[in-house]
């Protein structure tokens, strides 16, 4: 180093000298974060806003079981403890894709190869938009929608743009709109894939009727006329519905594997400790996705796969849905049953009755502004209760976010909690009108 390039660069201030990437400058905290860094901090606020699951029924026997049989049998337990493959553990693909099969009613074959497992679903659509989303393209999302991939979305500087939904889930007459909206425009080689989450949506709470589901494949596939347009169907809640029996997924609408995304998770279903998901991808993408990953941590932690592949195999896993399929059935009951005994009869409130899932979706009057600068935010976390806003929720272009909405989470507190929780919401709500 000459003396001149050493001397400037002491000359510049310490902060002068840092230079993130666009990606590092553009990124931003997740709203969702920030709520959960507010109800960590103050443990006495009834939480009502993280997605988080049920503290008091999480697996700990089954997995100090299921580790105990790994553990038990020293070559199994050796190889648990190695490094993976990047595509994941092959005996939990296996078991992945022979449950998914069975319960869409679809074959099996060939349906592992182009299975992987990622840390969690949320790597796997972190993958999918690395792997097919340049700068400007577009994802069309319900609106609303899961608010982290919106994030994930933005940074990869990719669009989220906002189709309608009704009680049956994304409106196809909306979806067709919108891409003919892009083609009019000159601009349809933007739009790269719908994304759902078709059962029990977050924020919603809405599943995905199979009329619809087979429609939203039909006109992916049929504007794929230049380019392919994907479709990502997020299944993270399929295994927590409390009412009516199971639907096939979009991947039985998609007979030749070609366009839909499956993507799913046992972080709801089991543990987000472990963090486990998956994704079936049609072939062309798979080694895309393999390659990005390999380039990012070459598979996900060994341990935690066979783990869920030993808890899959012997039962356990189903076992611990049903005890969280009653579990939140109760909570369930109990956040409807104080919505009504809040806000029933009120003028303008109406809330979404979710058959599954974790939320419950308000809508309060038009006049009431439920966002983190609006009165009510700070009014209902003063009087000891947060909820994530609805506006989150909403992709950045399409159709404006609702104002006036909220999604309420039954994951975390007990039913008397959720009580004090919505009597203390419409207490915030009575102080502000
Ligand atoms: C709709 C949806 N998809 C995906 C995820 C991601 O879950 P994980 O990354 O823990 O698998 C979540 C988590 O809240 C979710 O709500």
């Amino acid at each position: 180093m000459n003396s001149s390039t050493s001397s400037s660069e002491t000359s510049l201030s310490a902060e002068s000298a840092i230079r993130f990437s666009q990606r590092g400058y553009a990124s931003a905290d997740q709203p969702i974060s920030v709520l959960m860094a507010q109800a960590l901090a103050q443990p006495d606020l009834i939480s009502l806003a993280a997605g988080f699951v049920d503290q008091t029924s999480l697996p700990v026997e089954i997995v100090r079981a299921a580790s105990e049989k790994l553990l038990s049998q020293p070559e199994v337990g050796a190889a648990a403890l190695q490094y993976g493959t990047t595509a994941g553990h092959s005996g939990l693909r296996d078991v992945i894709c022979q449950r998914l099969a069975e319960a869409d009613g679809i074959s099996s074959e060939g349906l592992a190869a182009r299975c992987m497992v990622t840390a969690g679903s949320n790597q796997l659509l972190h993958l999918v938009a690395e792997a097919i989303l340049d700068e400007g393209d577009v994802v069309l999302c319900a609106a609303p929608t899961y608010l982290v991939f919106m994030g994930t979305l933005a940074g990869v500087h990719a669009t989220s743009w906002s189709v309608e939904t009704d009680h049956e889930g994304m409106v196809p007459e909306s979806i067709e709109a919108t891409l003919r909206q892009f083609e009019e425009k000159g601009e349809l080689h933007r739009v790269k894939a719908i994304y759902g989450v078709t059962y029990f949506d977050n924020p919603q709470g809405i599943s995905t009727t199979p009329a619809r589901r087979a429609a939203i494949v039909e006109i992916a596939k049929r504007w794929s006329r230049k380019h392919k347009i994907y479709v990502i169907d997020d299944t993270a809640y399929r295994d927590l519905r409390y009412e009516e029996q199971d639907e096939p997924s979009l991947l039985a609408y998609d007979d030749m594997g070609s366009h839909v995304i499956e993507t799913g998770t046992f972080s709801k279903s089991f543990s987000p400790g472990i963090r486990v998901g998956w994704g079936v991808i049609p072939a062309e993408l798979f080694n895309v996705l393999v390659q990005l990953k390999g380039n990012i941590d070459f598979g996900s932690p060994n341990f935690s796969q066979a783990l869920m592949a030993e808890i899959l195999t012997s039962g356990a896993h189903e076992q611990q849905v049903e005890t969280l399929r009653s579990a939140y059935c109760e909570k369930r009951d109990a956040m409807l049953a104080a919505l009504e005994a809040s806000f029933g009869g009120k003028d303008e409130v109406s809330w979404v009755h979710p058959k599954g899932g974790l939320y419950v979706w308000l809508s309060l009057p038009e006049a009431v502004k439920t966002g983190p600068k609006g009165q009510l935010f700070d009014e209902a976390i003063r009087r000891g209760m947060l909820y994530v806003p609805g506006q989150y929720c909403f992709p950045a272009e399409g159709v404006p976010g609702k104002t006036n909405t909220i999604r309420l989470s039954f994951g975390v507190q007990s039913p008397d909690r959720i009580h004090e929780g919505i009597a203390s919401l419409a207490a915030a709500v009575g102080a502000i009108i």
